[in-house]
């Protein structure tokens, strides 16, 4: 509370002042928002295009509307915050059971196939149930650390594929698409966590069923903004809700068959009376605390959120250090020194490279993959700004445009790791708000930890084994919203060989 009133008190927003509000007649209210309507929000996503670029779009209405404005989208409207005060103001009202849109689109297809609901889409009590059972052994530090060793031998996998890729195709040193290829480690790091088990993405020849996977979910996020546009009672008749639904069963079969081996193998070690320990998913098992078709909605959620994240963020950090040479050789200066010649890092190590750290920080800064998050009031109507918002209002944090606010962070379009480095002058004058990456309270990222371990050993070790220089042809990459926040072309760099002894 001491917290929103200095916040309010920055701002210089009054609280439920009638006379003040400057509304004749009482409190301003969302009515009294500006903002553009339906109509020209569908001339802004399809005639000017910012359909792919959305997260350019806040950047834009920010300029014309001021930080908060209202946008009409189909059935929805939506309050776009584009401040870090005000971004606070609205996380810090949140309530006990955090909502962050009703995501209609993925919850009716969960009804349609009687499937359960996950920690992304759930609701009120049963999502708190949900984040009690998931969130032990997703964030608590002493398991997370022990999933260094797991995650060490994708890292060596992916650094052989590296070698092998610039055999094959790139002249020794050339790696074309580095977004796809880190897709894969990515995809088969979050599953060696979740269910101890190798899927061979990292292997000569991807198979098919996770190239479907990769596929799947691409779609899946690619049409989401589309269904939204329309009204529910319209969406079996959308030419593309049938593709919608193809997606997500995909998605399910993939993460059904992945739980049921490991039921088979958990059964397996129980009728040999071995001990059964182990993943992620064989500790749900065995807690019994969810049924089986809860632990799949479940896992399904958890395997969507955990790939393009990680990836999308770790091949934004090797594009900037590749542009950045000076950057990248504190960096590697820091992990030679923290974790010298041929030793494996674990969290130990981690914890004494915070210019490793920086650079991650850095670089959600500069491409937040969740580019703008959103808030439903449930509980209470609430003030923001000098507004009164009643219940069910669908905010949008617009934290793309926030993250690189002139007024926020200087130099916002620079990569300057430094700027997070804990004692320096612009660190302690850092908005807390400005750049939340991961979100925000108890609704905040689940796989927080976990992410930020795989890309602080992929990172440290890539570094230390390559120099990573950019793509000679001089391509420049710009991000493009998918739903996440996603590099726009191929990502292309040279990783050149620093020798053996470094891995
Ligand atoms: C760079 C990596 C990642 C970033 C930047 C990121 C970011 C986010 C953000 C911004 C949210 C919304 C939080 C909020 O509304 O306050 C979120 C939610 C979530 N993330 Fe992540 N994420 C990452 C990786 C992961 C990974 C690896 C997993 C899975 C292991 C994961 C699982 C989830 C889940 C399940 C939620 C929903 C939580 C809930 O609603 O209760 N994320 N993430």
């Amino acid at each position: 509370r001491a917290r929103l009133a200095r916040t309010h008190f920055r701002s210089g927003a009054v609280h439920a002042a009638p006379a003040s509000s400057g509304v004749a007649g009482g409190q301003k209210t969302i009515d009294d928002l500006g903002g553009p309507s339906f109509l020209t929000t569908l001339n802004w996503l399809f005639v000017k295009g910012f359909l792919p670029k959305m997260q350019q779009m806040q950047v834009e209405q920010r300029k014309i509307y001021g930080p908060l404005w209202k946008s009409k989208y189909g059935p929805l409207t939506v309050v776009n915050v584009a401040s870090a005060d005000l971004i606070e103001q609205v996380l810090r009202q949140e309530g006990r059971h955090p909502v962050r849109t009703d995501m209609p689109h993925w919850r009716r297809y969960r009804e349609l196939r009687n499937q359960a609901h996950g920690p992304l889409t759930e609701m009120g009590a049963k999502w708190l149930r949900i984040r009690s059972i998931l969130n032990p052994r997703m964030l608590k530090p002493k398991h997370v650390s022990s999933y260094a060793s797991t995650i060490n031998q994708v890292v060596t996998d992916f650094i052989q594929r590296v070698l092998w890729l610039g055999a094959q195709a790139g002249g020794g040193v050339m790696v074309h698409d580095v977004a796809g290829e880190l897709y894969k480690f990515a995809f088969e790091g979050i599953c060696s966590v979740l269910f101890e088990n190798r899927m061979g993405c990292l292997n000569e020849e991807v198979p098919e069923e996770t190239q479907k996977f990769i596929f799947s979910v691409g779609e899946m996020f690619r049409l989401s903004p589309l269904v939204v546009l329309f009204p529910k009672y319209m969406w079996p008749y959308l030419p593309f809700w049938k593709q919608f639904v193809q997606a997500w069963d995909y998605l399910f079969k993939v993460a059904e068959e992945l739980v049921h081996k490991k039921m088979e193998e958990i059964q397996n070690k129980v009728d040999l009376q071995q001990s059964v320990e182990g993943a992620y998913l064989t500790h749900l098992l065995l807690s019994e605390k969810m049924s089986v078709t809860e632990i799949l909605g479940s896992i399904t959620e958890l395997l969507l959120a955990g790939v393009d994240t990680t990836s999308n963020t770790i091949s934004w950090s090797l594009y900037q250090l590749a542009q950045n040479p000076d950057v990248q050789e504190r960096l590697y200066q820091e992990v030679s020194a923290v974790c010298p010649g041929d030793q494996l890092p674990n969290s130990d190590h981690i914890a004494q490279m915070p210019y490793l750290k920086a650079v991650i920080r850095e670089t959600l800064r500069l491409y937040p993959v969740v580019p703008g998050n959103a808030r439903v009031t449930v509980d209470n109507e609430i003030m923001v700004g000098d507004y009164l918002f009643p219940k069910q209002t669908l905010f949008h944090l617009c934290h793309y445009c926030v993250s690189h606010d002139e007024s926020v962070f200087l130099n916002s379009h620079a990569f300057q790791p430094e700027r997070w480095l804990r004692g320096t002058e612009e660190k302690s004058k850092q908005h807390p708000f400005g750049s939340v990456p991961f979100g925000f309270g108890v609704r905040a990222c689940l796989g927080r930890r976990v992410a930020e371990l795989e890309m602080y050993l992929l990172l440290s070790r890539l570094i230390r084994r390559f120099e990573v220089r950019p793509d000679p042809a001089g391509t420049e990459v710009k991000p493009i919203t998918r739903t996440l926040l996603c590099p726009a072309k191929p990502i292309n760099l040279q990783f050149l060989d620093r020798g053996a002894g470094q891995t």
